[in-house]
């Protein structure tokens, strides 16, 4: 048995959830009187709820009170939940049921580390809330990615070291975390923003049975 251990984010590796988050974000930036383009976008990802109204607000060059930022969080939150009511398994990208089989069958590990406070209920609408050894998400952490604790609260939960584990990540913040919890790490998506990490793959189509056998041997 392998002593490796693997670490999944949620929005934009299991899940296509990142353009949900775009499109609330978008209607939101919208509704404050500016555009929001998906190069900005990319600063959001990885990024906790909180942290992320505060960049878009900076985009936009608005100044809030307390009150307001919080109505506008449930507003968001709101809007993305419509969204993900829907979601089905359908909405799993490709890749990932075949690479998730592939650890099972061969007893390596494998857990979920999302910022989000949404995460239990994604994988239960796509029918993957039992898959994971453990979840850690936003509701678990006090300092979100890049700080590598939803990383570390994990591999505690999945009983090895970090030097085990493999992280697979979509997000630039992401992959630090990796970084700053010890880990190796796979960046998913345009290697322009994700050139730190330890691989870089286009896209979950890439991430492979071959691919994990090499990484685990
Ligand atoms: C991350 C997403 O996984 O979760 C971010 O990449 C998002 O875009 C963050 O802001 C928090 O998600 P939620 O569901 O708690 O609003
Ligand atoms: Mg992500």
């Amino acid at each position: 048995m392998s002593k490796k251990a693997f670490i999944f984010d949620l929005d934009g590796v299991i899940v296509d959830t990142a353009k949900y988050h775009f499109l609330a974000w978008k209607n939101l930036a919208g509704e404050l009187g500016f555009e929001f383009t998906e190069k900005q976008n990319e600063q959001l990802k990885g990024v906790s709820r909180v942290r992320s109204l505060d960049i878009l607000l900076k985009i936009g060059k608005i100044e809030l009170s307390q009150e307001e930022k919080d109505r506008l969080l449930l507003q968001k939150n709101e809007e993305y939940l419509t969204y993900i009511e829907k979601m089905t398994s359908d909405e799993i990208l490709p890749g990932i049921p075949a690479v998730l089989d592939f650890l099972e069958k061969n007893n390596i590990v494998f857990a979920l580390g999302s910022a989000s406070k949404n995460a239990g209920l994604i994988l239960e609408k796509v029918g993957l809330l039992n898959k994971f050894t453990a979840i850690v998400d936003g509701n678990d952490v006090s300092k979100a990615k890049p700080d590598p604790e939803v990383f570390l609260i994990a591999a505690k939960k999945l009983k090895t070291e970090p030097k085990y584990c493999i992280v697979i990540e979509d997000a630039v913040a992401g992959i630090e975390a990796a970084h700053n919890a010890g880990m190796f790490s796979i960046g998913i998506g345009d290697p322009v923003h994700l050139n730190a990490a330890d691989i870089n793959l286009r896209n979950t189509k890439e991430l492979t049975p071959d691919l994990i056998q090499k990484i685990i041997t």
